[in-house]
């Protein structure tokens, strides 16, 4: 039976990069993010490959949306069994020195990250493993970040919100250790992704250092000295996805370079 997944963030970047490469596995993917046009790129560019997919409107900080979202393909995916991989993708980033996060912007940084980057996932994970327990199967990736385990100047709320993300993580995988439901993370460096592109041109702003000196100082940050491509984020959640591994944290660094915390033989081979 084809196995549904469904991808937040698929409408660019890392997520639709991890939504085309688990359709080339003969997964059906339900991309979603909050922007209906962007998804549906990602959906009909799996379509014409030949693989199957449906864009839907998902907020990961509205719940009421996760039903509707299912609802609107109901039949196609309880036909194949439900949600059998989760992978919660979207996230966003702001900067703001860690004093002023509420003060420069007019909203609490602290409270927006939180929402979307840690509430989002866990609550998709409240909604959707149930079902993969009670199914005896579920694999759930939560993409956090190097953020997750370690500090960025002016980066307080999303440092804040991915280090929740981990810890929570790490606390879910033991208790789902002997069953064939496993989560697992990623933390990758600086990837070269919109996001990227919003932080280079928010350095330039405030610096007047051209563009490609920007993202080449960026890369360099990386331990592996370039940026992470989107394409090898999406070949590690496949794995992840296609393998038994609970409780992974696996760090991509750049230069297709990456530490996965239990040095398992079969990481080598990536
Ligand atoms: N870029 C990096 O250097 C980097 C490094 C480490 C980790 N990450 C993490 O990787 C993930 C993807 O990053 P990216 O670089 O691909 O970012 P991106 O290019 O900015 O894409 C983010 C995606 O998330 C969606 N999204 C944002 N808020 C959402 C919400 N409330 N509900 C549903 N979808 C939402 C966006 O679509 P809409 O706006 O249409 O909703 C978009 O599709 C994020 O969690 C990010 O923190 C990124």
């Amino acid at each position: 039976m084809q196995r549904v997944a469904l991808v937040t963030g698929a409408g660019r970047g890392i997520g639709a990069a991890v939504a085309l490469r688990l359709a080339r596995t003969g997964t059906a993917v339900l991309c979603a993010a909050r922007s209906l046009e962007s998804v549906h790129d990602t959906a009909d560019a799996i379509l014409a490959a030949g693989g199957t997919a449906w864009a839907v409107h998902l907020d990961v900080t509205d719940p009421l949306t996760f039903d509707d979202a299912i609802a609107e393909h109901g039949e196609a995916i309880e036909r194949r069994g439900g949600i059998a991989w989760l992978i919660n993708n979207a996230g966003i980033a702001e900067t703001a020195p860690f004093l002023r996060h509420g003060r420069e912007t007019g909203v609490d940084l602290y409270e927006k990250h939180l929402r979307t980057n840690f509430h989002g996932p866990r609550r998709l994970i409240e909604r959707f493993a149930p079902e993969m327990l009670e199914r005896g199967h579920g694999r759930i990736i939560n993409v956090a970040s190097s953020a997750g385990l370690r500090g960025y100047p002016y980066a307080a709320a999303y440092v804040a919100s991915k280090h929740a993300l981990v810890g929570y993580t790490r606390c879910a995988a033991a208790e789902l250790a002997g069953k064939d439901v496993t989560m697992n993370l990623v933390c990758p460096h600086y990837v070269d992704s919109p996001m990227t592109e919003q932080t280079v041109a928010r350095i330039v702003k405030k610096t007047g250092r051209p563009a490609a000196e920007v993202r080449e100082f960026l890369a360099k940050e990386n331990p592996g000295g370039s940026l992470v491509s989107c394409e090898e984020i999406a070949d590690v959640v496949a794995r992840l996805c296609g393998g038994d591994d609970n409780g992974m944290l696996v760090e991509l660094i750049g230069g297709r370079g990456l530490i996965p915390d239990a040095q398992a033989e079969q990481w080598r081979a990536l």
